[in-house]
């Protein structure tokens, strides 16, 4: 199967009660050929409304890191760990929430045949959700991030801290941990890179 196939399936997806209220499904996109392919937690309002991956708040801040490592959008795959926006209604008015363990399994029939027909040599994981999903169950994120995990669906994983979690950090103290963002980014790079080239 094709990525235009998989993403033409996924646009049909009702597996799971998020379908329910999106407006896009947020499959991915960037260059399905690129060595790291970056797994973010879950579409907001802004990715929801747009059908594109971080391209909110967060996105701004995830773009802004890739070019300090002298990278863009277009070096990198990027897409999420679910596909359609999690969010409480409650209220009457959608509040972004974490996506339950139900539906970050249910969407594992997107993401797994997705990260395996892209083949990268390394996957940055951003975000806790994504490092829980596809490195191990009990990620910590705090202690674990910008180190290498073996991982079942590339050569290696890394995982960073979400944009989200930096721009409020940044409103309390320094740079909220921007620094790391575009570190663990170089060097999840610099592995594919060196992977890709077999040293
Ligand atoms: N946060 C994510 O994890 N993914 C997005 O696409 C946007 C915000």
């Amino acid at each position: 199967m094709t990525l235009d196939e998989l993403r033409a399936e996924a646009l049909t997806c009702r597996e799971c009660p998020l379908s329910d209220r999106r407006t896009n499904v947020v499959f991915g996109e960037g260059n399905p050929k690129s060595p790291l392919v970056l797994v973010g937690e879950g579409p907001g309002e802004t990715e929801d409304k747009l059908g594109r991956p971080f391209v909110g708040r967060a996105g701004q801040l995830l773009d802004k890191a890739l070019a300090d490592a002298g990278l863009s959008r277009d070096h990198v795959y990027i897409m999420n760990t679910v596909k359609c926006r999690a969010a409480d209604w409650s209220t009457g008015k959608p509040v972004n929430r974490a996506p339950t363990e139900q539906e970050a399994v249910a969407c594992r029939r997107w993401l797994v045949p997705q990260v395996q027909i892209i083949a990268p040599k390394v996957i940055l994981c951003v975000g806790a959700p994504s490092a829980k999903n596809l490195i191990k169950k009990n990620f910590a994120i705090t202690k674990e991030r910008g180190i290498y995990f073996p991982c079942e669906y590339a050569k290696t994983a890394i995982a960073t801290l979400h944009p989200s979690y930096i721009l409020r950090q940044m409103n309390i103290s320094g740079d909220g941990g921007y620094s790391l963002l575009v570190s663990d980014i170089t060097r999840a790079w610099q592995a594919a890179q060196k992977l890709l080239n077999g040293s």
